[in-house]
């Protein structure tokens, strides 16, 4: 019997991206069986949907937000590509979760609950909701969101811990070292650096690696015997070196070399004199959990590990296929994470994707910084999917860039107002009739006869990139790659623009005029119905405009004729466009 939570699903099913021919249409009743409950929260409603099946879910995960200050772009940027990533593999027919939330716990979101004078819980409530907000305003598909002080979540923590308790890994010891509190941290004396600050007479001490202050802590917390990991780490790592662990492989050779650089065993809690806001120590009141052990099981705890039986939790949705991070915090991820797992005797996830940083003016945009961009504001003035292009057709996962409200704006106009929305309006103008175009190609009108062979040659080669367009796609998405998805849709839509300015339909005898019609036509269809996981709005109101039925929008019908039943009405007099020109 297999368990898990409530999960998003299309009514199409693929054995993996590579074989789309392989696609078959599947009853939707048929996959809902009985619910188990398996600690769904609020967000996701309890007792509402758990399935059983044959196959688990695809689980992509962002890494849990700090709540300590409001959003901005970067945070975005890391729901964006999940929720792409959950949505390519429900496009593609898997049953797919996506799992974002808030890290609540912690002596830096203590202390910004203290600067405002608010009790922390409520402060906790407050900004998390913030994180929600942007979830749901920027269309982000999360099937769940989690927050560290959920109670089946403190659960799993307690359960965890005392796991590693009783296999032997965790010891009591003395502790002295650098703490900062803004990346929540030890580091060791190698990584600091001392500053005399000319001014208040004081020398500050900052972590190389961060720029953070940090302050000395001499205390008894128990510790997590990392160093006895080192070799089932880089056995774990090698055995998983083709198949991308760690993606990009430039950040899988920074954390191998780590790990062969040596472990030291690692500071899992913390006096409760010093910070009470966490799971308490099970057993051992004086002491609280370390935020990172707390925080990086959420993704377990989404997956019932806190409720479930071990028999049942190892037919959960767990493990993660992806965990999406951001480069500042792949240590944890890819070396602790893996080392927890690997003693509790749980199943390691497939994949870490690392992105980079969005910068403003050279510098990693953060809220210390000051120098961040409200996603909000650029939503507002650009709309969703326009930001979610910007963001994704920038690949940041390869390097930093630098973030322009100005270039998403540029982008919007030139690629998604000229290539994409142009193209959808100019087929749907009152002039033409796709419904009779497809109607005229079902009665074998004759195609293009009137054309000359270097336009027919020109058609059929559109035709083709059209037709190998999903599956160029996943090709790119296999490697994590949305920003290449994007260029291939884009090199088509390009093509689609010269087709139609190639055939001008508006000089075109109207006895002639239905196959040029009819390809345009199938170029918005099939850009439309690939766009759907990176643009879902833009996307989807392409596909109401050309009227495709809503079961008719899936992978297999991205193919030239694949669909011949839409068009009604999509030539009536509509101002509408796909994407709005902003004046
Ligand atoms: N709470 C931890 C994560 C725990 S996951 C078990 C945390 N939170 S965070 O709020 O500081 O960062 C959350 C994510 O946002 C991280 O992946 C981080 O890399 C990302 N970003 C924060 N600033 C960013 C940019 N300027 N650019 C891109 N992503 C950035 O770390």
């Amino acid at each position: 019997m297999l368990v898990w939570p409530h999960c998003s699903r299309r009514v199409v099913h693929s054995v993996r991206t590579g074989d789309l021919a392989a696609i078959v249409t599947r009853s939707s009743t048929r996959e809902r069986r009985r619910f188990i409950s398996s600690g769904t929260n609020d967000a996701n409603n309890e007792n509402n949907g758990a399935i059983e099946k044959n196959e688990k879910p695809f689980y992509v995960t962002t890494p849990i937000f700090y709540v300590n200050a409001a959003p901005h772009i970067g945070h975005l940027y890391s729901m964006v590509l999940a929720d792409t990533f959950k949505r390519w593999q429900q496009f593609i027919g898997k049953d797919s979760f996506l799992l974002t939330g808030t890290d609540e716990h912690g002596m830096k979101v203590q202390q910004a609950a203290d600067k405002v004078e608010k009790p922390v819980k409520q402060f906790c409530d407050e900004t998390s909701q913030l994180f929600k907000h942007l979830a749901t305003t920027a269309n982000i598909s999360s099937d769940r969101f989690i927050r560290t002080t959920d109670e089946d979540h403190r659960e799993a923590v307690q359960k965890l811990w005392t796991t590693l308790l009783e296999k032997g890994y965790i010891y009591k010891g003395k502790h002295e070292g650098w703490y900062s509190v803004s990346d929540e941290t030890f580091y060791p004396e190698s990584q600091i650096n001392r500053v005399f600050d000319q001014a208040s007479g004081v020398t500050k001490v900052y972590s190389t690696e961060t720029g953070k202050e940090v302050e000395w802590a001499s205390e008894e917390n128990y510790f997590f015997a990392l160093s006895r990991m080192r070799e089932p780490l880089l056995e774990f790592y090698k055995s998983r070196l083709s198949d991308s662990f760690v993606f990009p492989y430039s950040q899988f050779k920074v954390i191998i070399d780590s790990v062969e650089g040596g472990l030291s065993d690692l500071s899992i809690s913390r006096p409760s004199s010093r910070f009470t806001w966490g799971i308490p120590v099970p057993g051992d009141d004086s002491q609280t959990i370390y935020v990172w052990l707390d925080a990086l099981a959420n993704y377990i705890s989404a997956a019932g590990y806190g409720q479930l039986s071990s028999n049942e939790f190892k037919k959960s949705m767990w493990p993660a296929d992806i965990h999406v991070v951001g480069k500042d915090i792949t240590r944890f991820h890819c070396i602790y994470w893996p080392a927890f797992l690997l003693a509790a005797d749980l199943p390691l996830p497939k994949h870490v994707v690392v992105h980079s940083h969005w910068l403003m003016n050279g510098t990693k945009m953060s809220k210390s910084g000051g120098n961040i961009v409200d996603p909000h504001a650029v939503m507002a003035i650009a709309g969703v999917d326009s930001v979610r292009y910007y963001l994704l057709r920038h690949n940041i996962l390869e390097g930093d860039g630098d973030f322009d409200t100005e270039k998403v704006l540029e982008r919007r106009q030139a690629d998604l107002v000229f290539k994409y929305s142009n193209l959808v309006s100019r087929t749907c103008s009152k002039s033409f009739s796709i419904e009779l175009a497809l109607s005229h190609t079902l009665k074998g009108y004759p195609v293009s006869h009137t054309r000359q062979d270097k336009f027919l040659a020109f058609q059929s080669g559109l035709i083709a990139e059209a037709n190998s367009l999903v599956d160029n796609v996943a090709k790119h998405m296999d490697n994590f790659n949305p920003t290449g998805a994007l260029r291939e849709i884009w090199d088509v839509l390009k093509k689609a623009n010269q087709y139609v300015d190639y055939a001008t339909p508006w000089n075109t005898a109207p006895g002639n005029i239905s196959p040029t019609i009819f390809v345009m036509a199938e170029m918005c269809r099939i850009v439309s119905i690939v766009l759907q996981p990176f643009l879902p709005t833009y996307s989807g109101k392409a596909l109401d405009k050309l009227s495709v039925s809503a079961d008719r929008r899936s992978a297999e019908y991205a193919k030239f004729e694949a669909d011949m039943t839409y068009g009604k009405d999509a030539n009536l007099p509509n101002r509408h466009h796909v994407v709005e020109r902003l004046n």
